[in-house]
């Protein structure tokens, strides 16, 4: 990714017509989680806060901490350790992108549960840069395993995940793997050993996108601009989820739109609150 990512974070870079972060951040907001936490590199904290600030224009709560040292994704629950509290608590990477119908009722379905771990399985050709998760025939997962290089099945685990409150302990108690990280599949293993590990296939249809890698970004891209040139809807639009969801009301949404009328972003936030009204 380098230089684009010389001056600007991979988050924060774009994918098609919105920052790569807001797609992470609707998925968040779509399951009723108001209470966000942002792990950015160092030095970082400044730049990101300058996009999503506290919160307020979505009626959530975001605060940032910087991670520093890069040491893997399960590193989070560390870093994390006073947020989350006594909390469950839901993970995703900033630079994986869910789209898909129903979705919002599974995320509200993870977010619900009582004890153990909610993770999802989708189907991709080549699972070989993922976490795999393999399935025996009446569905239950078997084995779980980091970028193997011959993967025992086509599904992968993409990055969301939902964890009761053991996941701090189970952190705290992980070696880092031979790539010199604390592996999020080490997490999920252990949830799997103590049978308290729940795999939730994605539809056919699902849209997944890792966008880590240009090219990956160029394909969410250009199947983002298809997607919402179908259904006149933007994909990754958290203000939309939040008015929906009623974290907002009518003024705040208006002046969001305001503050940037000039845009297609700002204009079809004020179509938004205009078609409300309108009912
Ligand atoms: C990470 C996880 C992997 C997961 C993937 C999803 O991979 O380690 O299990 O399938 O995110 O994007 P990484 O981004 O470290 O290559």
């Amino acid at each position: 990714m380098y230089p684009m990512t010389k001056p600007v974070c991979k988050p924060l870079l774009p994918i098609y017509d919105k920052p790569n972060i807001y797609y992470a951040l609707s998925t968040l907001l779509m399951a009723h989680i108001r209470e966000i936490l942002v792990i950015v590199p160092v030095g970082e904290i400044n730049t990101f806060a300058s996009l999503m600030g506290n919160g307020q224009q979505y009626g959530v709560r975001i605060s940032y901490l910087e991670q520093k040292v890069q040491r893997g994704i399960a590193d989070a629950f560390l870093v994390g350790k006073d947020f989350i509290g006594s909390d469950s608590v839901c993970l995703i990477l900033g630079d994986n992108i869910f789209y898909g119908p129903g979705f919002e009722i599974d995320l509200r379905k993870a977010c619900s549960q009582g004890t153990g771990a909610t993770i999802f399985g989708h189907y991709v050709e080549d699972p070989r840069p993922f976490g795999v998760v393999e399935f025996d025939e009446s569905g239950k997962v078997i084995t779980l395993e980091e970028k193997p290089k011959i993967p025992k099945s086509h599904y992968i685990v993409p990055g969301l995940y939902f964890y009761d409150n053991q996941v701090i302990s189970i952190a705290e108690n992980l070696e880092p793997s031979p790539r010199g990280e604390l592996e999020i599949t080490d997490v999920n293993k252990e949830y799997l050993r103590k049978g308290k590990l729940q795999v939730v296939p994605l539809g056919k249809h699902f849209h997944w996108f890792d966008t880590g890698n240009a090219e990956s970004m160029f394909i969410a891209s250009r199947e983002i601009r298809e997607l919402q040139q179908c259904t006149g809807r933007l994909i990754g639009c958290p203000e939309e989820i939040a008015y929906r969801n009623g974290y907002i009301d009518d003024r705040t949404l208006e002046q969001t739109a305001e503050d940037m009328i000039k845009t297609n972003y700002g204009k079809y936030l004020q179509k938004l609150s205009q078609a409300h009204n309108l009912q």
